[in-house]
């Protein structure tokens, strides 16, 4: 698909937004949070997605399961070639429990928009944390630590052709790194040998409008690295 980048930065500001509701989890046991990292993180990385859903609707691993409402696992097609991924649930998310489903999900549902993607349709979106951290604050790296291996199973599990990074969490959790998004976009990343392209998160785009032209370059470097991944 061929797209002005008039058309596209008109579409950034106006495409509609595209939800998908997230099945209501079921029980299962909870993790205990005393149990050894590495025994809790080869668990993890055995799960199958129903196990994973329960254990995160069961997760105690952290403080931050005392205050969410629910955790947010993730949203779309579980064998999606386009796995997004963002920093955690906010106010809506943890109302909703589906990732992305406000304002800056209302942004990211236009960006992708703008390459020919659309939520749940050959695109999964999910958080690196998936519980809210209380009033929005930044993740704590323990935090981050405790629910990486979700994601990592998120990641073998859907085996998506590229990862979009949204934002200096996902980003830095992903390619463990201290780098800024500045110094680190505009080339390809791999993470375990997927392309990993790294943009800035919706939220920062809502409050600083003139790099939303810079994601428009990030989100046209994924799709030429698709393109390249399928030739
Ligand atoms: N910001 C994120 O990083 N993730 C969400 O799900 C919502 C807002």
């Amino acid at each position: 698909m061929s797209v002005s980048r008039e058309l596209v930065l008109k579409e950034l500001g106006m495409a509609p937004v595209w939800r998908l509701r997230q099945q209501p989890a079921t029980l299962a046991p909870a993790e205990p949070a005393e149990a050894g990292n590495a025994d809790r993180r080869s668990r993890i990385l055995q799960m199958d997605w129903t196990q994973l859903k329960e254990s995160v609707a069961n997760c105690t691993a952290c403080d931050l399961h005392k205050t969410r409402t629910q955790g947010v696992v993730g949203v779309g097609d579980e064998h999606a070639e386009w796995l997004i991924i963002g920093e955690a649930p906010g106010a809506d998310e943890d109302a909703q429990g589906e990732p992305f489903v406000g304002q800056a999900g209302k942004l990211l549902d236009a960006m992708l928009a703008a390459i020919g993607l659309k939520r749940g349709d050959n695109v999964y979106i999910a958080n690196v944390l998936k519980s809210r951290p209380p009033g929005n604050r930044n993740p704590a790296p323990e935090e981050v630590a405790a629910c990486m291996p979700y994601l990592e199973r998120q990641i073998q599990l859907i085996r998506p052709k590229i990862i979009l990074a949204l934002g200096r969490f996902a980003v830095q959790s992903l390619l463990n790194t201290e780098e800024t998004i500045g110094r680190l976009r505009g080339r390809v990343h791999h993470y375990q040998g997927i392309p990993l392209i790294v943009t800035y998160h919706p939220a920062y785009l809502l409050r600083n409008l003139p790099d939303k032209e810079k994601a428009w370059e990030d989100l046209c470097l994924a799709r030429e690295a698709m393109k390249h991944d399928k030739a």
